[in-house]
């Protein structure tokens, strides 16, 4: 290989880094997983769900150099005892964090109860908001403060990113998800919790990216576009129809975007929003 090229590459080896990913065991969190494992790093698969850890460990372990390179941790992120217990259980297994995805959400169903289409605003209730905030913004903060803390604290620095979505830019369209037959006061809709959740992600992250950058912890938000995922044709139809290059992203193609943004690759990017969307939000 050609010097320079060789050179380039380098800054995206990860090789000797520990990256902690929370809800891994979800669709996107397992592409995070495999993006960093794929460039050396040793990953941290946390998640609420220890079925899903168990199942992201054996689909993962094709991409492993060592089984030791991937290690599961079942944790709550909207719980600071867990948050801390595996902060403890990390200091005493002498495993530094050097880098965190913050990546857990809640993904809520739609739901009818009491002929109330609970998604919506005038519906929505107030332990549905407090849930959903606890995990998708509640748990970056609290993942951040513990993790981020503990890169900035021995002068090592590190790289927090926090998986925002293109609804952080956007007001989510709510035709996209009209079901033909049911009243106005009756159609589902993207809740108010998502919008809230995404855009409290990218202040997060300007609010990290400049907290620690003396320590050398940089921070920066990935807002992927919606990812295709056997969704009914006429939503795929729909959402395609608002995106310039005309699809839904493939689950694999944020990969790359994890790999750089928490490598030496991005070393000078700070507290940006990359908003990777096939286009849809410059429509
Ligand atoms: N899939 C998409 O199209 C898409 C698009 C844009 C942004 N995103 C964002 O990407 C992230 C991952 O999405 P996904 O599609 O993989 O979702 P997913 O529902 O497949 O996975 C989420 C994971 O988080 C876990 N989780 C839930 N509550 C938790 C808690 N309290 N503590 C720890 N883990 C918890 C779940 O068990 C699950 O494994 C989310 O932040 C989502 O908003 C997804």
């Amino acid at each position: 290989m050609h010097r320079s090229v060789a050179n380039t590459f380098e800054k995206f080896n990860l090789s000797g880094k520990t990256a902690l990913i929370t809800g891994a065991g979800g669709l996107l969190g397992l592409e995070h997983a495999t993006a960093l494992l794929q460039s050396g790093a040793t990953i941290m698969l946390t998640d609420i769900n220890e079925a899903h850890l168990e199942t992201a460990r054996k689909s993962l372990a094709v991409y492993a150099e060592k089984t030791s390179q991937i290690l599961c941790q079942v944790m709550n992120v909207a719980s600071q005892e867990d948050v801390l217990a595996t902060a403890a259980l990390l200091k005493k297994e002498n495993r530094r964090i050097d880098i965190l995805v913050n990546n857990a959400a809640i993904d809520p169903k739609v739901k009818v109860e009491e002929g109330k289409e609970l998604t919506r605003l005038e519906n929505f209730s107030l332990d549905q908001w407090n849930l959903e905030i606890g995990v998708g913004l509640t748990g970056a903060f609290l993942c951040s403060k513990v993790f981020g803390n503990l890169m900035a604290a021995d002068g090592k620095g590190g790289v927090i990113l926090n998986i925002a979505s293109d609804l952080s830019v956007l007001s989510p369209d709510q035709r996209l998800y009209r079901k033909e037959g049911l009243e106005d006061c009756m159609q589902p809709v993207k809740p108010v919790t998502y919008s809230v959740i995404k855009a409290g992600l990218v202040g997060l992250t300007r609010y990290l990216a400049t907290y620690w950058a003396q320590q050398g912890v940089r921070a920066n938000a990935l807002s992927p576009g919606g990812v295709f995922n056997q969704q009914g044709e006429e939503f795929v139809k729909r959402l395609s129809s608002l995106i310039p290059l005309g699809r839904m992203a493939d689950h694999d193609e944020y990969r790359s975007a994890v790999q750089f943004l928490c490598s030496d690759a991005s070393a000078y990017l700070n507290g940006q929003n990359i908003v990777m969307d096939g286009g849809r939000s410059v429509w």
